[in-house]
């Protein structure tokens, strides 16, 4: 039975640095952010938008358009976790009004839990084909703040349609998994900034993306000729190059790397370019901006896809295009989203990222800054209260 993605929607905040001034406040050659890890803009999380309300706004669309009746189960992938109990899900369940028999957990391992939440919604529904899932991977990413991260934070939400009848991808059977206990990234409990230790987890993450290449490619015989496009985790776009230049290595190609990069990975990593790193999202930015920018039909052409979260667990898979996935893409809303943001100035970033949510339980009402369809309006004894905006 084939099972994939049958919608997938993109969203990211209202507000952006341009990384051009983080450069310069920073006292840091711009061409090491545009040229050097390959970014160019990061999206800022305004006080009233969390991960919560970046879901349920790339929720919307899928809901809005397909309606809530089959929906019985949702996948809510993050490492920005607001609550050690409750699922970030459900309040999405809530303020997309989904039905009372729709289960709803949140999945955590950095930002490879979208992936295994793709995989668990497309077995769910595989049991019960007349059933759609909804997977969201939703997440901010905070370094502290001059440190060699910091020009790679952002944030985002993708959120898919898993069905029986995929309208945009079928995903294959078969897949490549590398995991192993490392320290390359993580944040504890206590702390709203990641550490890590930069260099390393680039290496571990290209170990990851070899070791999981290597099961993918001996379990099927494909080679890397036989993706029209691949698609990667990406903390920074020159990160998910680099992953393909080694994957090309191993394969043993030689000649026109750089020109094989640009052709097969090129196209899905401009709207991380400027969003910054989404974590869990990212990967799905990643098609999401494929499917919306290519030029080329990928009508019944096969994907490759590399995830990676820290920590860490990588796997390469992949699927095929349906025919006519064209018509089922939120292109022009994604393209609107992206060249409609506000940009900040440093002191307006170092404001805002400076500001956290109270935790002494008094209640508070929030600024209205500009947000998607759902904003985090307060908190009441501990409670967030969000509302729709529109
Ligand atoms: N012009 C052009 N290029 C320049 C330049 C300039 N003026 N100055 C520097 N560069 C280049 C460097 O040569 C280097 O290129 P290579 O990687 O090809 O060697 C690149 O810019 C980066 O510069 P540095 O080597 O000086 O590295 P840095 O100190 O800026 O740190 C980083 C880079 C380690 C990636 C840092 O941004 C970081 O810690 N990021 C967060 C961690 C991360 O994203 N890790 C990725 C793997 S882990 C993962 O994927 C999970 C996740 O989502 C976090």
């Amino acid at each position: 039975m084939r099972t994939g993605i049958d919608r997938i929607s993109f969203y990211t905040t209202r507000y952006c640095l341009d990384l051009k001034d983080l450069a310069a406040a920073r006292g840091a050659d711009w061409k090491k952010y545009s040229v050097g890890i390959g970014q160019e803009i990061m999206g800022i999380p305004p006080p009233d938008e969390d991960i919560v309300t970046m879901a349920a706004s790339a929720a919307k669309p899928i809901i809005d358009e397909v309606g809530v009746d089959d929906i019985d189960l949702v996948l809510f992938a993050t490492e920005s976790s607001i609550d050690q109990s409750k699922s970030a899900g459900l309040f999405v369940h809530g303020l997309l009004n989904l039905p009372s028999r729709c289960r709803v957990v949140e999945l955590k391992q950095a930002c490879y839990s979208g992936t295994i939440a793709l995989r668990m919604a497309a077995m769910m529904v595989a049991a019960s084909p007349s059933s759609k899932a909804l997977v969201i991977c939703s997440d901010i990413a905070r370094y502290t703040l001059g440190s060699p991260g910091e020009p790679t934070q952002g944030c985002g939400a993708v959120a898919m349609l898993v069905t029986t009848s995929p309208a945009l991808l079928s995903l294959d059977p078969e897949y490549g998994v590398h995991a192993e206990d490392v320290m390359d990234f993580w944040r504890p409990n206590y702390r709203e900034e990641a550490f890590v230790d930069g260099k390393y987890s680039t290496r571990i993450y290209l170990n990851s993306a070899t070791e999981s290449w290597k099961q993918y490619t001996a379990l099927t015989g494909r080679t890397l000729s036989d993706f029209a496009r691949c698609c990667y985790h990406i903390p920074f776009t020159n990160m998910a190059s680099k992953a393909h230049d080694r994957l090309l290595k191993d394969s043993g190609v030689i000649e026109d790397r750089k020109a094989i990069i640009e052709a097969q990975v090129g196209e899905s990593l401009s709207y991380n370019r400027i969003t910054g790193n989404t974590y869990t999202a990212s990967l799905y930015e990643g098609l999401a901006c494929l499917f919306d920018t290519t030029q080329e039909p990928l009508d019944d052409k096969r994907l490759g896809f590399f995830s990676y979260g820290s920590g860490s667990v990588g796997e390469f898979f992949s699927g095929v295009v349906t025919p006519g996935y064209r018509s089922s893409l939120y292109s022009a809303r994604h393209k609107h989203l992206l060249e409609s943001r506000i940009a900040v100035d440093i002191q307006q970033y170092e404001d805002i990222f400076n500001l956290s949510i109270p935790s002494d339980g008094w209640d508070y009402s929030f600024t209205e800054y500009q947000t998607g369809s759902f904003r985090l309006a307060g908190m009441q004894a501990h409670k967030r209260i969000y509302e729709m905006v529109r």
